[in-house]
């Protein structure tokens, strides 16, 4: 009895311990790279001289240890979150253990900036997944961009692995990192409204924003059969969108929204079940994120063989208008896709562009069964 009551116990305190290692959402240990190595491991100043001398973390290839302030040629760096950053020189990598609930989906997010005018990549994978995340066009007026990736836990310990691909001539080119943190997502099923077709069409399901990353956190564009930090909701096409929250936008309703800031090179799509022939209403808000992006902007959203435009006279201050697309589903599937028209900019040269909110798809009524003789009344659906 007693030994069974205390290998009981034993297995609850395992189980607990276990527990209790899953990675909780925010900063990762050591996440913002505050906790540097010792001076003695850092060759001519920055260079990290040994895969584990960065608490936390394995380094490999040339990874650098950046101070804010630090001068690069006449560039001179600031980190955002905290005082440090690590830079990944050509093929250099970090990675990190993680513990995690098998099953689980998880968005990572980091900051990343650019160093050298070159187009750079960063490879994020937690293995077998992975994607690269394209950094040729900067979104953020500082130069640091916040990324969102997303992946599926298949063990319950995985390794992250953030790794610079590029093989630049100049060796100080490469990505600045900082700011690594996770969030558990819910899975899609459950982020459905009541009533409502869509899944997440308040877009409160997302990634996690780092706390002093004001610009956003961008989505890319969907790999395919990837994962989306956006649940239920894919990027298509070649730019991303950025996702962002109260705390530092204006929102239409929630706590946070989308902001189309790639034109018609990206695409906001989520692929709902329908019944062919019966009508279908798609309601969502169109605004600003009162971030400086003024203009006369153009979302549009598509159904089936529907399409609306809605024009929005943004003054960068906030505010948002209603809009509604109604169709006739043609098939099983149906695609609904947002989009902006134009291109926007900020006066300091950042891309922007109309917010997406609060969406929602509901079953207007049921067409007359063919062949079944007499017109049918039209059914209320929902
Ligand atoms: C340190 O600086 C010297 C002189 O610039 C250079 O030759 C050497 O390769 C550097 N070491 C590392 C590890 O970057
Ligand atoms: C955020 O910025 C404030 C003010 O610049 C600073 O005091 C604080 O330490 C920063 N927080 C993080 C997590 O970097
Ligand atoms: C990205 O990294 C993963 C894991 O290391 C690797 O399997 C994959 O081939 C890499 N992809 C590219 C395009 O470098
Ligand atoms: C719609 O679904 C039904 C039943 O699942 C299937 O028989 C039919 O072929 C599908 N139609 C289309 C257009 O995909």
């Amino acid at each position: 009895m007693r030994r069974g009551a205390l290998l009981l116990l034993l297995v609850c305190a395992v189980a607990l311990a276990r527990a209790a290692a899953v990675v909780t959402d925010g900063l990762l240990p050591n996440g913002n790279f505050e906790e540097g190595p010792p001076k003695s491991e850092l060759v001519n100043g920055t260079v990290v001289s040994r895969g584990d001398a960065i608490p936390q973390w394995e380094t490999s290839g040339l990874v650098e240890y950046i101070e804010s302030g630090h001068k690069q040629g006449d560039m001179l760096l600031v980190v955002p979150q905290g005082a440090h950053a690590v830079r990944l020189g050509n093929e250099a990598s970090i990675r990190q253990r993680l513990s995690v609930s098998p099953g689980a989906y998880y968005a990572i997010t980091f900051s990343a900036a650019r160093t050298c005018a070159q187009a750079e990549r960063l490879n994020v994978s937690v293995s077998p997944e992975w994607g690269v995340l394209p950094m040729q066009t900067i979104y953020g007026s500082n130069g640091w961009d916040s990324y969102a990736w997303a992946f599926k836990a298949k063990l319950p310990a995985v390794t992250l692995l953030i790794h610079n691909p590029g093989v630049e001539e100049d060796p100080a080119c490469g990505p600045l990192i900082d700011g690594v943190a996770i969030r558990a997502l819910y899975p899609p099923a459950l982020v459905r409204g009541s009533g409502n077709l869509l899944k997440n069409g308040g877009f409160e399901e997302g990634p996690y924003f780092l706390p002093n990353a004001s610009w956003g956190v961008l989505v890319p564009p969907n790999i395919e059969d990837d994962h989306s930090p956006l649940p239920a909701w894919m990027i298509v096409s070649s730019k991303a969108v950025k996702y962002v929250d109260a705390a530092h936008f204006a929102v239409p309703q929630g706590a946070r929204a989308v902001e189309l800031v790639g034109g018609r090179e990206s695409a906001l799509v989520q692929e709902v079940r329908t019944v062919p022939g019966w009508a279908y209403r798609l309601a969502f808000a169109v605004g600003d994120a009162a971030d400086g992006c003024a203009g006369a902007m153009v979302a549009e959203a598509y159904a089936a063989r529907a399409t609306v435009k809605v024009p929005y006279e943004s003054r960068g201050v906030g505010g948002y208008k209603r809009a509604v697309l109604d169709f006739t589903a043609i098939a099983n599937r149906t695609r609904v896709v947002f989009q902006s028209t134009f291109y926007h900019m900020k006066p300091d040269g950042t891309l922007c562009g109309p917010l997406i909110d609060d969406a929602s798809l509901v079953g207007l009524r049921k067409k007359p069964a063919a062949g079944a003789g007499g017109r049918r009344r039209l059914l209320k659906f929902l």
